[in-house]
This record gives C-alpha cells, structure tokens and sequence, in this order.
C-alpha cells in the first residue's frame, strides 16, 4: 500500500494505527482529559490521599488471587504474558491489588492507620471495544486501608461525588448496597444456590452458580432476569452488625446531603468486595453508564498474605467521566494553552521576545509565541487559537521607544507599556484570572 506522508511525498509504508480499542486524546481534548485527571487528584489529596505510583505490570499471580479467577476481568480479558524471563505477567486490568501488594510489601500498614493512597493511569481489559468501553482504560482511584469505621466508608464515597461535582458533572446518581462480611455471606450464598437450584438453568449457568452464584445475579438476560426476581437477596440477609454497619454509612450521607439510591441487585465485576459496594452511573452514557465504583474489601489483605486489615476504595472511569462532560456539554478545562501569546517582528524583535517569554516562564507564567515569519495577522490568529488572555506585540517601532504592546485579547484593547514594566504588568493581570 501505498499512503503520501505530510509534504504529500508518496511513502511504501502502511500507516499504523493505534491498537483497537485504545483511544488517544490529542488537543483540545486531551485539555479535557488532564484537567478530569487533574481535578479527581487535587480533591483526593484534599482528602488526605497520598500519592502511590505503581508498576503498569504485575505477577499474573497477584490479580488471580487479589481479584478473583471466576471474574470476566480475570478469566476473560487480562492482558497475560510470558516475559523473556519465562515468568508470567499481566498488564494491571485494576489498581486495589497492587496497592495491596505494595502496601503489604513496604509495610505501610506499620504506622498510623487508615493508610490513604491515590493513584491514576492506564489499565488494560480485553474486553469488546464499543463506545465507552476501551481495552486501555483510565482510571483515578483511592484506598483507605486499615480502619473499619462506617465514616470511611461515607469519606470514600462522598469523596467520589465531590469528584464528579469539581468537573461540573451533574447528570449521575449513586447507586448503593451491601454484601455482608465473612460471618453472613457463606450462608446467603448457600441460599441463593439453594434457590438456583430450582430453577431450569442452562449448563454455563449452572456451572456459575456452582463457583460464583452471585454473578448470576447479574445475568442480564430477560427470560433470566424474569427468573431471579423472586431471588434471595443479600440486603434482606445481612447479620445486625452489617447492617448496622451500612446504615451508619447511609447516615453519614444523609448528614452530607448525599442523595443515593440503594440497589440491592448490584453486582461488581470484581470478587473482593464486601459490605459497603457502590457505583456512580450516568445516563447520558448508553450501555456503559458507570462512570465510577468502589466498595469494602475486607478480606483481601489476609487472601494476598497481609495482616488481616480492611480497605474501602474506588476506581473512576476517566475516559467515561469525559464522555459524560461531553453529554452534558460541560467542559473541564479553560480552553486555554497559555496565557500570554509574544509577537515578534522582525529578527531584532525575535532575539527580545525570546528573553521576555523565558522571563515570562520562569516567573510561572504560561507563555509561547509565534514562530517563523508569519505575518502580524497570522501571528495573532495564533495567540487566537491558543485561547491566550493577552498577546505581547514587539515590532521595529516598539523597539526603537523601548516599549511593548500588551493586547488585551477578551476586552479587545491595548496599550503601550515601558519594556522594564511588561512583566509586572502581565503578572497582574493574569494573577487577577486565577
Ligand atoms: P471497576 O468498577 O472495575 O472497579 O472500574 C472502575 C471504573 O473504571 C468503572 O466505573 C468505569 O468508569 C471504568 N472502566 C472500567 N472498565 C472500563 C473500560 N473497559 N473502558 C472504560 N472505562 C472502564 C475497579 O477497577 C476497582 N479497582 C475500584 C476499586 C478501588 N474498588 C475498591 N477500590
């Protein structure tokens, strides 16, 4: 095949693409992007969340043990492979196992307890690509390991909202259960089985209810669904200090004004939650509406070789949360790449403006310029695109009085200051935006 590269030269190689279902974001978007990224951590650490940065890769064993073998996530669609060592690894398809791993490995559990971390990045299922849901996903997420108190539970959660709201994110509601602790789940999961049992299941489904009765639950189908309304429900079978437990959490959102619905059927895609569980779904969204969840996982230290410590957290969907700003029409980021925009006439001009935008960036000021020999009309439709609040203009003229021009690009004015004063001036200026 044969494609023509950007000076239109014909070239013999394919052009690549990215692998399928792996979005890039590329300007403005990635604008977009970043400032979602950007928001979540500054509430997180707002929260006293600490930052944790982990390996993209882990020993397959970890996700097998942490997150459960009978889960789609690590039956179906891990990205696993033998490295050259021999040894198999997979890409992360999720963030609680690791922290886990490094908590337990570091011995961050030694000191003040809860332990509150917050990480961001990719993680990778090799689930099937459709709008919103991606082989390379983007998650921001937290875990608060070693305390179980009820108002954890709520901080996590109200931490989420808070989240969504610093975006400007409306249109979501949260979605909230229980699924009990160790001393009344093997009982409600022998109930729920015992009910299965009664009903004409197909082969795979019956095999599910065998290792995960609970994932049956959440059989989507409608002559299924149809079928398990009359089933066992967690909820209903919860021992009093669970309950207990998770309605102090409800009392605690009560308190914060959290509004929630609770969803007894709620099923997570992943085996190590207990009690407190929830999502965040959006409407605006199509099939994969949830834009965020999380829950208690009280058991998992201890199931990865820990001390038997509980942990609550959640993972919020970057790319969805993006695509539900775009539902609503709401935007993140300001739109704009730098502040300052310097125009430069002239090679004299040039050799200033280069000193005054490095002066500019190190004084913080985000600044570029224009390059080449574009024309003054050119040039400013580059300060233009790069949303700047003001554009400096340096010609012959300026240079001969010693002066520069600050354009005020929003109020559509400008006027003539001394060169020693520009910098003064503009920082003013763009302090009084912030
Ligand atoms: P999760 O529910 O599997 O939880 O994922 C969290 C969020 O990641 C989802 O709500 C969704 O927004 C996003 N997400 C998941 N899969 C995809 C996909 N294929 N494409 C786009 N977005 C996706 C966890 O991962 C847990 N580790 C959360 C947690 C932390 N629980 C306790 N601590």
């Amino acid at each position: 095949m044969t494609t023509k590269d950007s000076s239109g030269k014909a070239s013999s190689f394919t052009a690549l693409k990215a692998p399928k279902g792996v979005p890039d974001y590329y300007p403005p978007v990635s604008a977009e992007f970043h400032a979602i990224k950007q928001a979540f951590t500054t509430a997180a650490h707002n929260a006293g969340y600490e930052h944790i940065e982990l390996p993209i890769f882990e020993e397959t064993a970890l996700f097998a043990r942490g997150v459960g073998e009978s889960t789609d996530v690590v039956s179906k669609e891990m990205y696993t492979f033998a490295d050259r060592g021999d040894r198999s690894v997979t890409l992360r398809p999720e963030g609680t196992a690791g922290v886990m791993r490094a908590v337990i490995e570091h011995k961050l559990d030694r000191g003040q307890l809860p332990v509150k971390l917050t990480y961001n990045g990719p993680f990778f299922r090799y689930e099937r690509p459709q709008a919103g849901r991606y082989r390379q996903l983007q998650q921001v997420g937290v875990e608060a390991i070693g305390v179980d108190d009820p108002a954890l539970d709520a901080e996590v959660i109200a931490l989420a909202h808070r989240c969504f709201t610093s975006v400007g994110l409306t249109g979501f509601r949260l979605e909230l259960t229980s699924l009990g602790d160790s001393s009344d789940r093997p009982a409600y999961r022998q109930r729920l089985q015992d009910f299965l049992a009664t009903l004409p299941l197909d082969e795979a489904t019956r095999h599910r209810a065998q290792i995960n009765p609970l994932r049956v639950l959440d059989d989507k189908r409608p002559e299924m669904q149809e079928m398990l309304a009359e089933a066992p429900l967690m909820l209903d079978h919860l021992s009093d200090s669970s309950r207990e437990h998770f309605e102090t959490v409800t009392g605690h959102l009560d308190d914060m004004g959290i509004e929630y619905t609770i969803n007894p059927r709620m099923v997570r895609g992943l085996d190590y939650y207990t009690k407190t569980c929830f999502e965040f779904v959006h409407d605006g969204l199509g099939a994969q509406s949830g834009i965020g969840g999380g829950g208690r996982y009280d058991g998992l230290m201890a199931q990865l070789g820990g001390q038997d410590l509980s942990g609550i957290g959640f993972g919020l969907g970057v790319d969805r949360t993006l695509l539900a700003l775009k539902a609503e029409e709401v935007q993140a980021s300001t739109g704009r790449r730098v502040d300052v925009f310097g125009v430069a006439m002239g090679a004299e001009a040039k050799r200033t403006m280069v000193g005054l935008v490095d002066t500019l960036r190190a004084a913080g000021v985000a600044t570029d310029m224009s390059y080449g020999d574009r024309g003054l009309k050119g040039a400013m439709k580059g300060a233009d695109r790069a949303g700047a609040l003001y554009a400096l203009v340096l010609g012959d003229q300026e240079l001969a009085e010693g002066t520069v021009v600050l354009k005020d690009l929003r109020a559509h004015d400008q006027r003539s200051l001394p060169m020693e004063s520009v910098v003064d001036e503009v920082l003013r200026g763009v302090a009084q935006e912030q």
